[in-house]
């Protein structure tokens, strides 16, 4: 039987794993049958009905939401915190968790999947199979680009990114990387070494210029987005891959799929986008992308891990305490 001091949890989707069964130990929770809008959320976050909400990527927490809420936190089941605004929560005492760390790995694997399947023409491969126009071994059928003993740029170096260096290590590949938010302090050694190798630290122009596979590890900030725009891709080697598996505004869609039609760049892999879910006109007409749907945490443990770090958040921010994984302003490494 619930007190009538339990908190009371606002769940805007149903997220796998233990954590609503966590919240609902604790207190009254609701957990949204269908994703609420902008409206309906600010009236349920403003309604004095809940202590914390546990939002996603898509539900955006903006200062005008902040500004009517009487919540305690607001606990994402996420790592990238880009939809809600950390510094107007701040202000007003509403304290933000994220769920870093769990999400490293799978989501530098998605990398690595979008790097191998954008160069070796995975999905064109797949379709002429199925379509039965697969006729026997050709000399010259569907030829992709090499990945060992290519140079991946990586622009960021924080958990992501590094996991996705050891990896590119094992690939036989030359890893350099930039950093926005810092602009690019310079690494010792023992900070650009990970398992594998020693990646070389080079500044934005030079990653652009060198690489055959640019992958973003960047959050989205105002410094960020757009960073990928119809400049750096002119930029770019014409051989070139782009790589986003962090955030969509961080690439201008609009140039990309020119860049992709006039062979500026080569390809794209990406599982973000800039207007998620909607596409830029053109881009899914384009036979050299692979496009996947936001997969970068989408393993079933790592989504249960998600869904328990959100809950342990939600818990102590109910009670009044810093949540585990806190987020504070300013916001800048993933
Ligand atoms: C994250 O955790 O930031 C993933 O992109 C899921 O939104």
């Amino acid at each position: 039987m619930q007190t009538l001091s339990a908190p009371r949890f606002l769940v805007t989707r149903a997220v796998p794993g233990p954590g609503i069964a966590l919240l609902e130990a604790a207190g009254p929770t609701t957990v949204l049958e269908t994703p609420p809008s902008y409206s309906e959320l600010s009236d349920l976050c403003a309604s004095g009905g809940f202590e914390v909400v546990l939002t996603q990527a898509a539900d955006r927490i903006d200062e005008e939401l902040l500004a009517r809420a009487a919540l305690r936190g607001v606990s994402n089941y996420a790592v990238g915190c880009d939809n809600i605004d950390v510094a107007a929560a701040a202000r007003r005492g509403i304290r933000v968790g994220n769920t870093p760390g769990v999400l490293t790995d799978p989501t530098a694997d998605i990398a690595l999947l979008l790097m191998l399947a954008t160069a070796r023409r995975c999905l064109e491969g797949d379709q002429l199979v199925r379509s039965g126009g697969f006729a026997g071994v050709k000399p010259d059928l569907l030829l992709g680009s090499d990945v060992s003993g290519r140079t991946l740029g990586l622009v960021g170096w924080g958990r992501i990114a590094r996991a996705v260096a050891r990896r590119a290590f094992g690939f036989g590949m030359r890893v350099c990387f930039t950093t926005v938010h810092d602009g690019n302090r310079s690494r010792s050694p023992e900070e650009r070494t990970v398992a594998g190798g020693e990646a070389i630290q080079v500044g934005l122009d030079t990653l652009l210029a060198d690489s055959h596979f640019v992958s973003l590890h960047v959050p989205l900030s105002p410094q960020t987005r757009h960073l990928i725009d119809r400049n750096a891709l002119a930029a770019m080697r014409p051989d070139a891959i782009v790589i986003n598996t962090a955030r969509g505004p961080i690439v201008d869609e609009v140039a990309l799929v020119d860049g992709l039609r006039t062979g500026a760049i080569a390809g794209a892999g990406l599982d973000v986008y800039e207007l998620e879910p909607a596409l830029a006109p053109g881009l899914a007409d384009l036979a050299n992308v692979v496009l996947l749907p936001h997969l970068g945490s989408a393993t079933r443990s790592v989504r249960g891990e998600m869904s328990r770090l959100a809950a342990l958040n939600a818990l102590a921010m109910a009670a009044g305490k810093p949540p585990p994984h806190e987020v504070l302003p300013p916001v800048v490494v993933r």
